[in-house]
């Protein structure tokens, strides 16, 4: 059932714009203390909640996007998230559909190579740019989402779904996939450091741990989360090489996030450099861009 802390904040891939919704309103209830993170095993897929799968066009390339009811999931009809309960994972965002034409296009330009890499999507909702990580043979590809519900009804039988499509039922990759909140998912990622890395170091620490790559799409729209997802991307970068991409839209208008607002914070900290790859501005919702962010030198782009 929708509750009155539920909300459609901004445009995804289904659904027309609608802006300017109260997230950071302060009559708002404060946000109730997030799910404990575990590991999902891919046999904990849901038998309950039937998944269907339908495929979805990049640009000549194509994937498969599972789709699940919220209501049947959460008892939430309609909604794109309630804050700190269901964030939203369920819905295929525009964002990871950039992502995806993104990777692919530099890929294909010979800019990146995912093979053999260490990748960590996070939250993945549907998982299509870790998909398509584990496709290019990433030799790990670990998925995030803030709900377990999410990874047992969508992420897993989607991972599945795709696979098997495209012959790799048994990819010679790691695939797992992680439940919880940034703040805290750290302690559970088997490549994350304890501690965030001083990615201006030029020590030798960590280097033998850390992701190259890490992935996520339209997960910037909240300011207060923001913090601890970039906390957490200092604590998974592996060091000194790692990159990573992201996908979001310039402003989240009403929640005060934005890829605009990332950056910011980032130059303030100093520690990565940041690129744009593309913009996409297709009316479908408002201008969205994919990023790059690395630390100095860069491995992954083939010179
Ligand atoms: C808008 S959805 C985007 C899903 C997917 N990447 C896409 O583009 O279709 C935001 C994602 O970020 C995750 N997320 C949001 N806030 C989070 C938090 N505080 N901790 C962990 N994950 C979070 C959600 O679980 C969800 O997967």
């Amino acid at each position: 059932m929708a509750t009155n802390s539920s909300f459609q904040l901004f445009s995804s891939s289904s659904d027309k714009p609608n802006l300017g919704l109260g997230f950071l309103d302060s009559s708002e209830p404060p946000l109730p203390p997030p799910p404990p993170s575990i590991e999902v095993l891919s046999s904990e897929v849901s038998s309950s909640v039937r998944c269907t799968v339908e495929p979805v066009n990049l640009d000549g390339f194509t994937l498969l996007k599972g789709r699940v009811s919220t209501k049947e999931v959460f008892g939430l009809p309609n909604s794109d998230l309630v804050p700190g309960k269901y964030e939203g994972g369920l819905k295929l965002w525009e964002g990871s559909l950039d992502l995806v034409k993104a990777l692919r296009s530099e890929v294909q330009n010979g800019h990146l190579s995912l093979e053999g890499k260490r990748v960590l999507e996070l939250g993945c909702g549907h998982g299509l740019p870790g998909i398509f990580a584990c496709l290019e043979g990433a030799a790990v590809v670990h998925f995030q989402d803030f709900n377990a519900e999410v990874l047992r009804c969508l992420t897993i039988p989607n991972v599945n779904a795709n696979l098997s499509e495209k012959s790799q039922p048994d990819p010679s990759g790691e695939v797992r996939f992680f439940a919880g909140d940034w703040g805290e998912i750290h302690q559970l990622l088997p490549h994350a450091h304890e501690s965030e890395m001083n990615l201006n170091s030029s020590s030798e620490h960590g280097q033998a741990t850390g992701y190259d790559v890490i992935l996520m799409a339209e997960t910037i729209y909240s300011i207060p989360a923001q913090r601890n997802l970039y906390r957490l991307i200092k604590k998974c970068m592996s060091h000194p090489h790692g990159v990573v991409f992201m996908a979001g839209k310039k402003h989240y208008f009403g929640v005060g996030g934005g890829t605009r607002q990332f950056l910011s914070m980032l130059e303030k900290d100093g520690a990565m450099t940041a690129s744009l790859i593309t913009e996409v501005a297709d009316g479908s919702s408002n201008v969205r861009e994919n990023l790059q962010y690395t630390q100095g030198g860069d491995i992954h782009r083939k010179h």
